[in-house]
């Protein structure tokens, strides 16, 4: 497994030691998924650099964006319950709620406090009407990261490092495809992330 070398956290997002908190990931993860999170934060990295995202922001939300991935059906129902979330999550499955429930156990469980950290988390997958520039980056650095291996992913790689919001766009449009090609249930928020970077722009 690669890790990457050591990168220094200045502390300003609330971390102070990247290391440290890459073990309380691997805590949480099969080596498998802990490779896909390293990942996703070299090419965060590469993607905030492009477009003027604190680096230790992108690592950070990189690293915890599938924190609650591996967690039982149950004890998410259980949280999305008890926090009482959008009770209409409960449709639906671990391909949504791990972002919802993971931006809350970051925070309960690690101390993230950094707010915009906890939404990138949150909205990682499903997008959002609104998304700030770092919950961009994740949202796309989730779909392009080097271990992804799917017909569409040279091309949207490409889009990723010429155009962030078309980079958004792209992946939106495929994804819902694909949803809509398995007939499942769609999250209404994948659709208003639709309405707004797809159809919108
Ligand atoms: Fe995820
Ligand atoms: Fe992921």
């Amino acid at each position: 497994m690669t890790v990457r070398k050591e990168l220094l956290y200045s502390g300003a997002f609330g971390v102070k030691n990247r290391m440290q908190l890459i073990e309380q990931i691997r805590n949480q993860m099969s080596e498998k998924r802990l490779n896909h999170v390293l990942g996703v934060e070299r090419m965060a990295i590469r993607l905030a650099k492009e477009n003027g995202v604190a680096l230790e922001q992108a690592s950070i939300a990189a690293l915890v964006h599938d924190y609650a991935k591996e967690r039982s059906d149950s004890e998410m129902i259980q949280i999305i319950k008890e926090q009482k979330f959008d009770q209409d999550l409960l449709v639906f499955g671990n391909p949504i709620w791990h972002g919802i429930v993971g931006a809350y156990l970051i925070e309960h469980e690690l101390g993230i406090t950094d707010p915009e950290i906890i939404e990138a988390v949150k909205l990682h997958t499903t997008g959002a009407k609104k998304m700030s520039q770092l919950a961009k980056v994740i949202y796309v650095a989730d779909y392009v990261e080097e271990g992804r291996d799917f017909p569409l992913v040279e091309e949207a790689r490409k889009i990723a490092f010429e155009n962030l919001d078309q980079a958004v766009a792209f992946e939106t449009k495929h994804t819902l495809a694909y949803l809509v090609n398995k007939e499942v249930k769609i999250y209404p928020k994948t659709i208003e992330t639709y309405n707004q970077w797809v159809a919108g722009q």
